[in-house]
């Protein structure tokens, strides 16, 4: 099969096309022919910064070669001997190893059936590909997290982005009232989504719109728009930052302390498998869709990591078979 090979960090120059053995698979996993992945920033962090080879990749000594990506759609063509909730010929996606070695920039990928979902029959191969660890990021930190309920106050930021797109639909779907943030340009998108009030972070400073939300979610890198989202939401709400690491930034933890508002700090890596079947039912009535503003044809992945650098994605960037 053809794989996109990362031979070593740095530029999308690294990535190499190679003809590499169809992997094998254990009891507990199925062999996915892939129909759409998709890309997200960390997999542009990985390829080009050797930090974050060790804790986001977890290579075993020796193990190779380097195959990015995560997020799958795609058709099961092989089951293991204990697998019993897919069958060949299934429609399914999901985040796969997320930590761990992915591999899914190869037209077939092997994944763990607890990983899986079946894809909805009304939900394209691309839009179930877009929906994997964004929307799961999204359901976990609205969700799982900070237990949006109806009319609840929800600020989201990177509104138009990945987790975005999908976090703004799900807190409209709990209910909630939803402020999301953006340039001009992508206005009209947030607020498609369903989001109740837009805020251009480039003409407005959120914090002197907002101090009363019941949830904040921060996808922004810097720990000054952490703090700043700490103005945003209401002593007794809820922060949760998704970019920001919170261990070192002791003068964060004590303001959110004194402001009695529950900070944590989430890793999509803490998704289960039900939170995958609940993103697929979520598919499945509309209550979440995915926005694709881009697709490359594989082997194109150099492409698709470029357009997800310019750091201002609509929706979801793919890469289809
Ligand atoms: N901890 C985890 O498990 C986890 C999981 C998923 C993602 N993440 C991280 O979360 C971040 C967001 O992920 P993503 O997939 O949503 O990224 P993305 O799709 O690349 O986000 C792009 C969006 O960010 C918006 N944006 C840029 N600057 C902004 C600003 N100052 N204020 C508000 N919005 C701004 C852009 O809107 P405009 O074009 O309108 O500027 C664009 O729509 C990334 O750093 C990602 O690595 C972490």
């Amino acid at each position: 099969m053809k794989a996109v090979v990362l031979t070593q960090t740095g530029g999308v120059e690294n990535f190499e096309v190679q003809e590499i053995p169809t992997p094998g698979l254990k009891d507990n996993e199925v062999l996915i022919q892939s129909k759409a992945i998709s890309i997200n920033p960390v997999d542009t962090w990985v390829r080009s910064n050797p930090a974050y080879i060790t804790p986001i990749l977890k290579l075993k000594p020796g193990e190779g070669p380097i195959i990015l990506g995560w997020d799958i759609a795609g058709i099961v063509t092989e089951v293991g001997k204990s697998v019993t909730k897919f069958k060949k010929g299934d429609a399914v996606f999901g985040m796969i190893n997320f930590t761990g070695h992915g591999k899914a920039y190869a037209e077939y990928v092997v994944a763990p059936e607890s990983q899986l979902a079946l894809k909805p029959e009304n939900v394209s191969f691309e839009d179930a590909a877009a929906a994997t660890l964004t929307a799961l990021t999204a359901l976990l930190a609205l969700v799982n997290y900070a237990q949006v309920k109806k009319d609840d106050k929800v600020l989201i930021h990177s509104a138009a982005g990945g987790v975005g797109h999908y976090a703004v639909q799900i807190a409209k779907h709990a209910g909630a009232h939803v402020i999301g943030t953006s340039s001009a340009a992508n206005k009209d998108f947030v607020l498609s989504l369903g989001a109740d009030e837009h805020i251009d972070y480039a003409a407005q400073r959120f914090e002197d719109v907002v101090q009363d939300a019941d949830i904040v979610l921060d996808g922004m890198p810097t720990p000054d728009h952490v703090n700043r989202s700490l103005d945003a939401v209401k002593p007794g709400g809820t922060l949760v930052p998704i970019v920001v690491l919170l261990d070192h930034n002791l003068k964060l933890a004590q303001k959110a302390r004194t402001k009695k508002v529950f900070m944590h700090r989430l890793g999509v890596e803490a998704a289960t498998e039900q939170d995958i079947e609940t993103v697929a039912t979520l598919l499945a009535s509309g209550a979440i869709r995915s926005h694709v503003s881009r697709t490359f044809a594989f082997p194109d992945v150099a492409g698709a990591h470029k357009a997800v650098e310019t750091g201002h994605t609509r929706g979801k960037v793919l890469v289809t078979f």
